[in-house]
């Protein structure tokens, strides 16, 4: 924790309200360890329970977490509006940044020619009373769907991926429920999941996608949701196997307790097939985004599910946010009905598996496994991230270290490929290797 910051209070309303505004103001940075319950309580003269009650409250919040002798700390990424230099310290400056997880901008469609077509075109405003899901919209969604083996359902819009996993959640679960999620999966899921005061069970996952036994033993656990990611994991690369989807639809099959969510984020980007587990239980979705292939700021995902899911979460839209914006849908629908960005995402789409593909290789070439089967991470194990993204950051690349998609997987760190050029590969390789297998300082062997 930091020595500046001062935890206060005689309540446990004041106690937890002090130290969410010290993670608000960056007083008290993500990972900074809180005192024990009762050195805090002794501290400020009240009861361990008082204290405890404080800590409880913050984590069913997500903005702490317990782990065992590790203590009390403050999660990575804290569900609080803070000064984003506090969660993610910058790069240094000169430093290439792999670490973030974002498309290439060059690589997403302009949006500048359909924004002024649909400009020359608006018509009158939509109201409250004609607005919801364009049946155009729909009709086209659904067909790229079926194309990919999809099955039919109801269908909906969210505000992204994210959103339709949060709204999904919120409608079948409550706090405390468990909830299987890849172990090592997305951070912002893994942020969700804590934010929402759910319990995450860590499923293990290979480049064929989440372990057969590791569902059936979150299953055995009690969980009530799986959440899946189809293609292009985060941060693994990993995608849903023909093979994997058989023997999962086999686990799952008919199950009427577990609510299935299929995260199909790289979509239209992803280089390998899509492999459906959705309708293999009776509660089901399937999402996909329109952020990785046409970009992040187009905050729209299609859900579609069976009958209930998908009408509790269009309900309860309806009685909050109301609808994804009909001009935002007409933006998507006219991007979707261009050949001509349907030829630029296909050309992102191989862009990236060269840069994958050519970081794998040269990666092989120093005798490291990396994994990446598909979208724009490459996960490389390491025996210590701490050392291997400082070591990489001496050496000008800034990675993600894996602690920040891990529950119980094995240490990693999370290379962004998107940016990187042909001649890249070789020099990364190298700073790589070198930061996993540091070479020995001179002198006398220890
Ligand atoms: C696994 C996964 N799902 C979804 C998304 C995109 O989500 P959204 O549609 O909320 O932008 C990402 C983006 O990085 C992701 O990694």
């Amino acid at each position: 924790m930091s020595a500046r910051y001062q935890l206060s209070g005689t309540t446990a309303v004041e106690i937890s309200a002090g130290i969410e505004s010290g993670i608000r103001t960056g007083a008290l940075s993500p990972g900074a360890a809180l005192p024990p319950v009762r050195a805090l309580a002794a501290d400020l003269g009240v009861s361990p329970a008082t204290v405890a009650r404080a800590y409880q409250e913050l984590r069913q919040r997500g903005l702490l977490v317990t782990a065992g002798r590790h203590g009390t700390r403050v999660r990575p990424r804290p569900p609080v509006a803070a000064r984003r230099s506090a969660l993610r310290p910058p790069p240094l400056p000169g430093a290439r940044d792999l670490s973030r997880g974002e498309p290439d901008r060059r690589l997403l469609p302009p949006l500048g020619p359909h924004l002024a077509a649909l400009a020359a075109d608006i018509g009158p405003s939509v109201s409250y009373s004609d607005a919801g899901v364009l049946p155009e919209l729909t009709e086209v969604a659904r067909a790229r769907l079926d194309a990919d083996g999809v099955p039919a359902g109801d269908l909906t819009l969210t505000g992204g991926a994210l959103d339709g996993i949060e709204r999904l959640l919120g409608a079948h679960l409550r706090p405390g429920d468990a909830v299987a999620v890849e172990d090592p999966g997305w951070a912002n899921l893994l942020d969700l999941v804590a934010a929402l005061g759910l319990r995450p069970i860590g499923v293990p996952v290979d480049d064929e996608g989440p372990l057969v036994a590791g569902v059936a033993a979150a299953l055995a656990a009690g969980a009530r949701a799986l959440v899946v990611t189809s293609r292009a994991q985060n941060p693994t690369g990993s995608a849903v196997s023909g093979q994997r989807a058989e023997a999962l639809r086999a686990l799952l099959g008919g199950r009427r307790d577990l609510l299935l969510i299929e995260d199909d984020h790289a979509a239209e980007l992803a280089r390998v097939p899509l492999h459906p587990l959705a309708g293999a239980t009776a509660s089901w979705a399937f999402l996909r985004s329109v952020s990785k292939p046409f970009g992040p700021d187009l905050r729209l995902a299609v859900l579609v599910g069976d009958e209930t899911t998908v009408a509790r979460v269009a309900g309860r839209t309806r009685v909050g946010a109301g609808w994804v914006s009909t001009v935002l849908q007409r933006l998507v629908l006219a991007l979707w009905r261009d050949p001509a960005v349907d030829e630029l995402v296909r050309r992102a789409a191989q862009s990236y598996e060269r840069r994958r593909d050519g970081l794998l290789g040269a990666l092989a070439e120093h005798g490291l496994r990396a994994h990446g089967r598909s979208g724009i991470n490459v996960w490389l194990p390491v025996p210590d991230e701490t050392s291997a993204v400082t070591a990489l950051r001496d050496a000008g690349w800034a990675v993600a270290p894996g602690a920040l998609y891990r529950i119980a997987a094995a240490p990693a760190v999370r290379i962004t490929v998107s940016s990187l050029d042909a001649d890249d590969l070789v020099p990364l390789a190298a700073a790589l290797a070198d930061a996993v297998n540091p070479t020995p300082p001179p002198g006398f062997p220890t």
